[in-house]
């Protein structure tokens, strides 16, 4: 089965999923201000312009994203520039940047030198072209931010027609080649007036001016007020309201501007409550998203409610600024300052604590169940469609297969599935993504002294570690994870699990790279064994047929001239093989 998956196919499945996922977001609706700041960036990118590298830096809802896509589009609109758009929201690794990054500039990616493949391509980009790494603050911590910077420099450095235009709400000015740092403050008293009578002309200028005045010229802060003006709230008593809100009882917030996020907690707070209680539950349960989502993606989030009543909802927070909306790909997301607002609100408000913990419980099974159904897709002849749908959900799946280990009530479930469905992520996720995550269930399960669970994840381990092993020797971890599998697969007397077949016919292949077949035969049948007469599985069948007539053991035939019976081995199972998999 799996020697039959055609790299193009997936190919094409990814490529596919990427034109889904990247292009720049559709303009900002009643952008206002910002005039001098978007020509001075756009000045800075002209390819004539010496600087490499343009930062926007500034607190969250500032508006800093919404420059960036705002001169994004200008530069479309002009038609001399390439534009990549790629948001880091969330993003922590290299590999995941490059995995969105050759996904904007529409290349698949492919083996392990994700940044050597990303680099090369930008260097063969020949015309001018801007690559926006949108959100990226969570590349800029510690454990990241050297490498990240490294990257950026370096591309800025080698590639003639790239410049980079970061935002980050993390001042960046430590790059050696020529940038520009733009640090975006609130709009002025004049433009956060201006974009509340765009968005609810029926305020009187003096309201205007004073609400204005007290979203501190926030933008993010501005729509909400706004919205909560549409909807008909009295603009007086608002503005009453917050002056009552005084500032000692603000929430602190752990990001960069304490002052500026204080003063956000408390608009945020007045805003949401004016929701309807069922929308501030919708909310709260939508936070649970690390990114964005589609309509249907909160289906089962909000499952009491019919398709039609979801779509009111979701439309009524956007009306309310509470969830963002991208016209063009069709996404919503929780902004993260929202995002946080929720988490922290949660915390404070007990009503708001079993409504989110149940939100987080269904997301976390929802995307296990998800994997199990993409599992069983991509053992179909579906495959395609299972890396496809898979790449459109990884962030969410990964999200739940992390959260799920830390929950008391999901961990089994969790690291069951994934035992499960390891032979499908093992494709999916890179080596060092599946160890990463497998290898934090493995030491769960030694810390609790699960030695069943223990044994299979030590076996999927292993089975990633062969199956992306190109060398003609099995690879001495793969090897020492199977045996030690082994060894407590047979002090627990288990015989017949799926697993326990996958852990004797891989290590009877590498008995047989190893040339050892008197080990490798009766391993490798036992396997066949188990999966015919126990798990009666047609395709992990032929598997084990496979790794019976392996390569190793085929070369063996050859060296050990016209042997009979590792002739007939060879031949009997590729034919049984080709038989299982029709
Ligand atoms: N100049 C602007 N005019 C109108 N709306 C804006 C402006 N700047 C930001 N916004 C809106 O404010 C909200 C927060 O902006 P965003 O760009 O996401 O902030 P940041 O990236 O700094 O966190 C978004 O809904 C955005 O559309
Ligand atoms: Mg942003």
């Amino acid at each position: 089965m799996f020697t039959l998956f055609c790299p193009c196919l997936l190919g094409a499945a990814v490529t596919e999923a990427f034109k889904y996922l990247g292009g720049i977001p559709c303009k900002v609706p009643n952008f206002v201000g910002r005039k001098g700041q978007c020509a001075t960036v756009m000045e800075k990118l002209n390819a004539s312009d010496s600087c490499r590298i343009v930062s926007i830096t500034g607190p969250p809802g500032f508006g800093k994203s919404a420059v960036a896509i705002q001169v994004g589009h200008e530069l479309i609109a002009q038609g001399k520039t390439n534009v990549f758009y790629i948001s880091l929201r969330n993003l922590t690794s290299m590999n995941g940047m490059m995995n969105s990054l050759l996904g904007a500039l529409q290349i698949v990616a492919s083996g392990e030198q994700l940044i050597q493949q990303a680099k090369h391509c930008l260097r063969t980009l020949t015309k001018h072209s801007v690559i926006i790494l949108d959100n990226a603050e969570d590349m800029l911590l510690p454990q990241v931010k050297d490498e990240f910077c490294h990257f950026i420099e370096t591309v800025a450095e080698t590639t003639p027609h790239v410049k980079v235009l970061i935002t980050s709400r993390q001042s960046i000015t430590f790059f050696t080649v020529e940038m520009f740092e733009l640090r975006l403050v609130s709009l002025c008293p004049d433009h956060a007036k201006e974009l509340l009578l765009k968005l609810e002309s029926r305020v009187s200028q003096e309201h205007a001016e004073q609400l204005a005045y007290h979203c501190g010229g926030v933008p993010l802060v501005l729509r909400t007020t706004a919205a909560l003006l549409a909807k008909g709230v009295d603009a007086g008593a608002l503005i009453n309201e917050f002056q009552m809100s005084p500032v000692s009882t603000l929430k602190s917030f752990s990001l960069n501007s304490l002052s500026h996020n204080h003063q956000l907690f408390n608009c945020l707070g007045i805003c949401f409550s004016r929701l309807e209680p069922d929308q501030q539950v919708a909310l709260i349960s939508l936070a649970v998203f690390p990114m964005s989502f589609t309509v249907s993606d909160a289906q089962f989030l909000l499952r009491d409610l019919s398709a039609y009543k979801l779509g009111m909802l979701l439309q009524d927070l956007v009306d309310n600024s509470m969830l963002q909306f991208d016209c063009l790909l069709k996404q919503y997301y929780v902004h993260n300052i929202i995002q946080s607002f929720c988490i922290d609100r949660v915390h404070q408000e007990s009503d708001l604590q079993p409504p989110y913990q149940s939100a987080k419980k269904l997301f976390n099974t929802h995307y296990l169940g998800m994997l199990k159904e993409l599992y069983a897709l991509f053992l179909s002849k579906k495959c395609c469609q299972a890396v496809h749908k898979f790449l459109m959900s990884r962030r969410n799946i990964r999200q739940a297969l992390q959260d799920s280990l830390a929950d008391p009530d999901l961990d089994e479930l969790c690291i069951d599935t994934a035992v499960e469905v390891a032979p499908f992520l093992a494709k999916v996720f890179r080596k060092e993504k599946f160890l990463s995550v497998y290898g934090q269930f493995t030491d769960a399960c030694k810390r609790a002294g699960n030695k069943k669970r223990y044994s299979d994840c030590l076996t999927m381990e292993a089975y990633c570690i062969l199956s992306h092993c190109a060398c003609h020797l099995p690879c001495p971890p793969a090897v020492a994870r199977f045996k030690e599998a082994d060894a407590i697969q047979r002090e627990l007397g288990d015989d017949s699990s799926i697993v326990r077949a996958f852990c004797l016919s891989k290590l009877g292949r590498c008995f047989g790279q190893s040339k050892d077949l008197e080990k490798a035969i009766p391993l490798i049948r036992k396997a066949i064994d188990i999966r015919e007469k126990v798990h009666k599985d047609r395709i992990f069948t032929a598997v084990a047929y496979k790794d019976l007539g392996g390569k190793a053991v085929i070369n063996l035939c050859c060296w050990v001239k016209g042997h009979p019976v590792l002739n007939k081995v060879h031949i009997h199972s590729y034919y049984m093989y080709m038989n299982k998999v029709s």
